[in-house]
């Protein structure tokens, strides 16, 4: 309970008058006492709704602070309600959600293998204004197979009773175009997951048609949609995807590097001694495979060389690089089952990165290559973007490359070579 002395020190009103409000309120129920600042409310909400609708969708939270802040008579009666109401504030911000919400049209996102484990553990999260902001309602479209349409009524069920406000949409087909018409995103990562001892290599004859029918179906139906693809081998499928899907810009198509890029991230702050958000501009280049190449030449801890931070050359190529490249493996092995989580969580970063900006942040995404570094076009390979509001990205060009990075990064795309090779069929 707050002494009357420090309430008034943060409302700014008298000690006088909180004594004679505490005085008035121990004499009256609480529904009377709320009748003693029924003017007071009605002032603020006409001057708060006036100014919602004068700024229409550019108005933010800092408008109505100024406003109340700078107005004599709408301060004094918010010091007046505050002695009976503590959480204005409260009342406030969501009064700017729900005004927001209302007024922003949803965005169409579709997932494949709704029904999977890494679906489970996005679709919450999506549903919740994690991926497009708190502010982005969304209509959320799933797509699995025949047999997952069962369980993909238990997940609906499920996301219906958290009773999300952004959640403004939900259905369910095991048809790709039914799924996919008019997406403004699209997530695919139905698809096998590989088990104990394959490669994800090994995935392409499970996994490669479904990207050829989901690339046509997408091209048919949301030619403007921004897809990121998950379901290994998460670059060769960008590519089947894209190949197939003649009247998208390939630059529509990413595959998702970001669980390398943490991985990472997570690695080298460990050894380090800092936390993760120290690290920044670190790079995986190349395949989402054991090929990959995490690069820390030009990444900084607390602004400093990681190299000169970490001064260990042999930890970096012998322990760093194997141990990212082959973490997937690590955790098929310890859990008997491919990680689900952290690749749900990555998704959520990748896509919400590319939605809504990276801030100047580098970040890993597998795109389509380039010139660039020697890559040459006709594969995906992760490279570093800055992502910007809206789903533009732009490759970070121009870095220099050590003759260690330059092998690492060759052998990685000779294997992704050497995958679209393997599914030429698929490529029209
Ligand atoms: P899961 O088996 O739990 O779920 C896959 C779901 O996809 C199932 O519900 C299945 O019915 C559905 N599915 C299969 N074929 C489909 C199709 N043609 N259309 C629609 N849905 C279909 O697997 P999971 O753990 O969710 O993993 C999914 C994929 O993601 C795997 O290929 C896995 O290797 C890959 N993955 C990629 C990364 C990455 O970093 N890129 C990380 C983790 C997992
Ligand atoms: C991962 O990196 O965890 C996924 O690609 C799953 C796998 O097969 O390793």
């Amino acid at each position: 309970m707050l002494s009357a002395a420090s309430r008034s020190l943060r409302h700014g009103v008298s000690a006088r008058s909180v004594a004679v409000l505490s005085q008035v309120r121990t004499k009256m129920t609480p529904a009377e006492a709320l009748k003693t600042i029924e003017s007071e409310q009605k002032k603020c909400d006409d001057a708060l709704q006036a100014l919602m609708k004068s700024k229409g969708d550019s108005f933010t939270f800092a408008d109505a602070k100024d406003l109340f802040a700078n107005d004599k008579e709408l301060s004094a009666a918010v010091a007046k309600i505050r002695e009976l109401d503590m959480d204005i504030e409260w009342s406030w911000s969501r009064m700017q959600s729900l005004h927001q919400s209302l007024t922003k049209p949803p965005l169409k996102v579709a997932l494949t293998g709704a029904a999977g484990a890494i679906g489970y553990a996005m679709l919450f999260r999506i549903a919740s204004g994690e991926m497009f902001g708190p502010t982005q309602p969304v209509q959320l479209s799933l797509l699995d197979l025949p047999a997952a349409q069962d369980a993909l009524k238990g997940v609906m069920m499920e996301l219906n009773d958290c009773a999300f406000p952004l959640l403004k949409g939900l259905t369910a087909s095991a048809s790709p175009e039914t799924a996919f018409e008019g997406a403004d995103y699209a997530v695919l990562v139905g698809a096998k997951p590989r088990g104990p001892g394959m490669e994800r290599a090994d995935l392409m004859a499970a996994n490669a048609q479904i990207f050829s029918v989901q690339g046509k179906a997408l091209n048919k139906v949301a030619k403007g949609a921004k897809v990121t693809v998950v379901g290994n081998p998460a670059n060769t499928n960008s590519l089947i995807a894209s190949a197939n899907a003649p009247d998208m810009s390939p630059d529509q198509f990413t595959s998702m590097m970001r669980l390398d890029q943490s991985r990472a991230e997570h690695q080298l702050a460990a050894k380090a001694g800092v936390d993760v958000s120290a690290v920044q501009r670190l790079v995986v280049w190349g395949n989402h495979s054991a090929s990959q190449y995490p690069d820390i030449s030009h990444a900084t801890i607390n602004g400093k060389w990681a190299k000169d931070v970490v001064k260990d050359e042999a930890w970096l190529k012998n322990e760093f690089v194997p141990t990212v490249a082959k973490r997937g493996a690590e955790i098929i092995e310890a859990r008997g089952a491919s990680s689900a989580a952290s690749a749900a969580n990555a998704a959520v970063a990748h896509v919400r990165d590319w939605a809504t900006g990276s801030e100047g942040r580098w970040v890993t995404m597998g795109v389509p290559s380039s010139d660039a570094y020697g890559i040459g076009p006709g594969i995906w390979y992760g490279v570093p973007v800055v992502c910007y509001p809206g789903g533009d990205y732009k490759r970070v060009g121009g870095l220099s490359i050590d003759p260690y990075s330059a092998e690492m990064m060759e052998k990685t795309r000779l294997e992704l070579l050497e995958e679209r090779d393997a599914v030429k069929d698929l490529l029209p």
